[in-house]
């Protein structure tokens, strides 16, 4: 392959810098002339906005957040037109593979443009969210987790100082990996995550018990998406029924997807970011490439999109007995 293009699409991620960062410098050194980067994701292919990318042009980027090539989420890239056009662009610039770092619907994308046109594209796994099929982890996941951490961390200084219930919010539409970690690691009385059913009364429950047991102050994790609601909701139903404690509700939101990522984020990042353009240069394409116990591992998009991360029950549960 002589020339290579590669974006970053859906949310941003800590340590989707160090990815694109990887992907232009071994494709040059693996003897690919040109390598170009799409800014905003499947918009800018369609819209044309390449940019040419050398060795230097990725200099200085490993250790900041977001991403030079900037990302959207593109409604015109999910009709036949709008595939059209960025498949027009592609050829116009004369690329032959592609490596797209994102989430599932980047890959719900790259695969059915590969049913309707003959350019391989190879996935990375960038997400805050951990939800993907086929890696232990996906980048900007540690980094998320470690700003939950902290800011959580600092909440219940406060916490503390006030005797108060404190309903914590953390990102995760639909799944609760930055909850239940953050929630582990900051010791929270309970964490509250969609993959498994919100019980109101049996969380006014655990907060009555330790408040008998004398705990002065708690900490309860929500995942955004969690089934009964957010935490403004959750924190309102509490109240309604228990009033042992003063309830103030912090909403970490976008803070979790900002900022530098971690040494794990960046070495993940760049540990795939090789590995996407190796297998790329083999001519193949329609898959992601993850890490699994260490190894790089190929998952095809329509596992990757089908099949979620599983949240681990062993860590559910150590928030029961550690509470
Ligand atoms: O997918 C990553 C994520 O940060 C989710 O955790 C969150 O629900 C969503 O993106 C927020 O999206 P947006 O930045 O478009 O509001």
């Amino acid at each position: 392959m002589k020339k290579i293009a590669v974006f970053t699409s859906g949310g941003d991620a800590p340590g989707m810098n160090a990815c694109v960062r990887a992907v232009v410098r071994t494709a040059l050194k693996l003897g690919v002339e040109q390598v170009v980067g799409i800014k905003k994701g499947y918009a800018g292919m369609i819209d044309d906005r390449f940019v040419d990318m050398d060795s230097g042009s990725v200099s200085n980027i490993i250790q900041k957040g977001g991403t030079i090539l900037q990302s959207a989420r593109s409604k015109t890239f999910r009709t036949k037109e709008g595939r059209k056009q960025a498949y027009e662009n592609l050829k116009k610039h004369g690329v032959e593979g592609v490596v797209a770092i994102g989430g599932d619907g980047t890959f719900a994308g790259a695969r059915v443009f590969m049913e309707e046109y003959n350019i391989p594209f190879v996935g990375v796994p960038g997400t805050i969210d951990n939800d993907l099929y086929g890696t232990d982890y996906t980048i900007g996941f540690d980094t998320a987790i470690n700003i939950a951490m902290e800011a959580i961390d600092r909440i219940k200084d406060t916490a503390h100082a006030h005797d108060r219930l404190f309903f914590v919010e953390v990102m995760g539409r639909d799944a609760g990996f930055i909850a239940l970690r953050s929630g582990i690691a900051t010791g929270a009385e309970a964490v509250l995550v969609p993959e498994s059913k919100t019980d109101i009364q049996q969380l006014i429950d655990t907060l009555k018990n330790n408040h008998a047991n004398k705990k002065s102050s708690s900490i309860v994790v929500v995942a955004e998406g969690d089934d009964a609601g957010g935490a403004f909701e959750i924190a309102k139903k509490v109240q309604e029924k228990f009033d042992g404690y003063e309830v103030r509700v912090t909403v970490l939101g976008h803070t979790q997807r900002g900022g530098p990522p971690t040494c794990n984020d960046r070495v993940l990042a760049s540990n795939l970011g090789i590995a996407a353009v190796r297998e790329l240069l083999k001519g193949e394409g329609g898959f992601m490439v993850g890490q699994i116990h260490k190894s790089i591992e190929r998952t095809s998009f329509e596992k990757a999109i089908k099949h979620h991360q599983r949240i681990n029950p062993v860590l559910l549960e150590m928030v029961q007995i550690l509470s």
